[in-house]
């Protein structure tokens, strides 16, 4: 390539072991893949699913879909500003038309997203493809390339497994937090056999395995290495935290340095700590967690080390 990449990434991403007492008591080891370096504004895995839909693109705007508060929407409107490529962002809900940007859209706004947002009836039916016709039309989007919510399409599964690839030989178990299933579905295709990938779903409902198995299927033809789901820790569900919860994340900053993304790594970590102490690894287990994101807006003395 003659320019330089604007989207280059810091790969593989680092891993480093943390000392924590509520391990070492266990003989077990701690780890954490901090995804969340490997660039300051495509953060975590959606790096690794953005990248290989971008480049299926072939230079076609970009249109997704997502909440208001959508890490997904805001690395979209960021890779869109770095590669010149416009992008829509399909906002899940209606009301929010009328009402000031929250500080997650306004930065989506502010790297150049055309915001649209639709009902959320309309956006709960939005892979039926009548909808999703009838949304790209009303948004002046129907020439642009589609990436699905969460951005887990079999580009994005496909993405996420050097993910696991990255970490063979480096740890037992490695788990990470869950929201569509997507990096989940790559990372536990990219372990060595011997390893296997936990996953810890942010949202209550139990529907999971299906959908993970469902894009495994789509990108690799088959279910694909050896991965499990623990439902316990959504902790009420997408967005909902618990007094409990929130001191824990804030315990763990304090502890290791790390600023703990709440919406999804703050439960993966309450929920391998949880399990830990009940002693559902055995002695000798080193356990990798995923740091898929980071806080936002960011706290202000804990800017990326790049
Ligand atoms: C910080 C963070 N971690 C984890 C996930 C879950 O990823 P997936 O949807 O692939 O399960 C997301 C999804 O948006 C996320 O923003």
């Amino acid at each position: 390539m003659s320019s330089p990449d604007p989207l280059s990434p810091r790969l593989p991403s680092p891993l480093h072991e943390v000392r924590d007492g509520r391990f070492e008591r266990r003989g077990l080891r701690l780890l954490l893949k901090r995804d969340d370096l490997i660039h300051p504004q495509l953060i975590g895995n959606k790096w690794r699913k953005l990248v290989p839909n971008i480049a299926a693109a072939e230079g076609r705007a970009l249109v997704t879909f997502g909440g208001a508060y959508s890490n997904h929407l805001r690395a979209t409107a960021a890779a869109g500003r770095l590669l010149g490529l416009p992008t829509t962002g399909v906002v899940r809900g209606q009301e929010l038309a009328d009402r000031p940007l929250n500080p997650s859209l306004a930065r989506c706004a502010a790297d150049g997203m055309r915001l649209h947002f639709v009902d959320r009836s309309t956006y709960r039916r939005k892979t039926d493809p009548e909808t999703l016709a009838g949304i790209l039309r009303a948004a002046g989007a129907q020439d642009a390339y589609v990436v699905p919510e969460g951005g887990s399409n079999a580009e994005a599964v496909r993405g996420c497994r050097a993910l696991g690839t990255e970490l063979r030989g480096l740890a037992d178990v490695v788990a990470v937090a869950c929201g569509t299933g997507g990096t989940l579905a790559g990372l536990a295709a990219g372990l060595s056999a011997g390893q296997r990938a936990l996953g810890v779903p942010v949202l209550k409902g139990g529907f999971l395995e299906a959908d993970v198995e469902a894009l495994q299927e789509r990108a690799f033809g088959a279910r694909s290495g050896t991965w499990s789901l623990d439902d316990r820790f959504h902790c009420g569900g997408y967005a909902r935290t618990t007094p409990e919860l929130e001191a824990f994340a804030q315990d763990f900053e304090q502890l290791h340095g790390l600023p703990v993304e709440r919406l999804y790594v703050a439960k993966l970590l309450f929920g391998l700590v949880a399990l830990a102490e009940g002693n559902a690894f055995a002695r000798g287990t080193a356990i990798a967690a995923v740091v898929t994101g980071r806080p936002f807006p960011e706290p202000a003395a804990a800017a990326p080390e790049r």
